[in-house]
């Protein structure tokens, strides 16, 4: 697996994405901070999109770690942080391989980041590994549209994962994360009217089990 190497997709990503983030991404980001606190993973930082809300949290133990394996990414976050004052440890890593211990998280963070990881299941196997046991994974991503909607992402998907960074315009995450047996889903909510009805969002909360409670239920099958 190539790490992703996108300098114009990098250079255009905040210029094209400021109107939506302000009109619709917003409640989500708030969403996914909500309350947060201790070690925090934020999943594919991009250009630090979620970090003007992590300089926003106000609990004493909240720290966050970023991870971006895109060079041109990476070094915007590295100047939003900057920019924002913002105590963050950007390192260079991919979802599917985190450089971090068993249990090392209180929460992780994913904001439109599942939707170009290109080994999902990895990515989640990693991500249980590094969550501690009650430990939350938090997401936001855009998903496959219902009905015709659908129809028509699944038509523009090879074009748009060409031009847009990787970006499969037609996954459904939110299901996957749903069936996961390592998490106990805990808020789901899929958001498809009004404009997001042209790229459906969905977003929630699951919380990783403990592995006794995997080791109960394997047991009981
Ligand atoms: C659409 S951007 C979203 C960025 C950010 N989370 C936000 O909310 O603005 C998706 C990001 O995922 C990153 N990415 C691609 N492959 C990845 C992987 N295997 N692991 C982690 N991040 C990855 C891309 O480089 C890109 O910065």
């Amino acid at each position: 697996m190539s790490d992703p190497d996108h300098p114009l997709f990098a250079r255009l990503y905040d210029p094209v994405m400021a109107v939506p983030e302000r009109t619709l991404l917003a409640k989500h980001r708030q969403y996914l901070v909500s309350g947060l606190s201790g070690r925090v993973l934020d999943l594919g930082a991009g250009t630090g999109g979620m970090f003007p809300y992590f300089a926003d949290l106000s609990e004493p133990d909240f720290r966050v770690v970023a991870i971006e394996p895109d060079p041109h990414m990476r070094r915007q976050a590295r100047e939003r942080a900057s920019e924002l004052a913002l105590d963050v440890q950007i390192d260079d890593a991919c979802a599917e391989h985190l450089p971090y211990e068993d249990d090392s998280f209180d929460a992780v963070v994913a904001a439109f980041v599942f939707c170009t990881i290109p080994n999902v299941e990895a990515a989640l196997s990693e991500m249980a590994r590094v969550l501690r046991p009650g430990g939350e994974f938090r997401f936001v991503e855009h998903v496959r549209g219902d009905g015709p909607a659908g129809n028509v992402h699944d038509l523009l998907a090879p074009a748009w994962h060409a031009v847009a960074g990787g970006c499969h315009l037609n996954r459904d995450t939110g299901d996957r994360f749903l069936r996961d047996d390592r998490f106990t889903p805990t808020e789901f909510s899929r958001h498809d009217s009004g404009l997001s009805a042209l790229v459906p969002v969905v977003r929630g909360t699951t919380v990783r089990k403990s592995d006794s409670t995997l080791q109960r239920l394997v047991g009981a099958l």
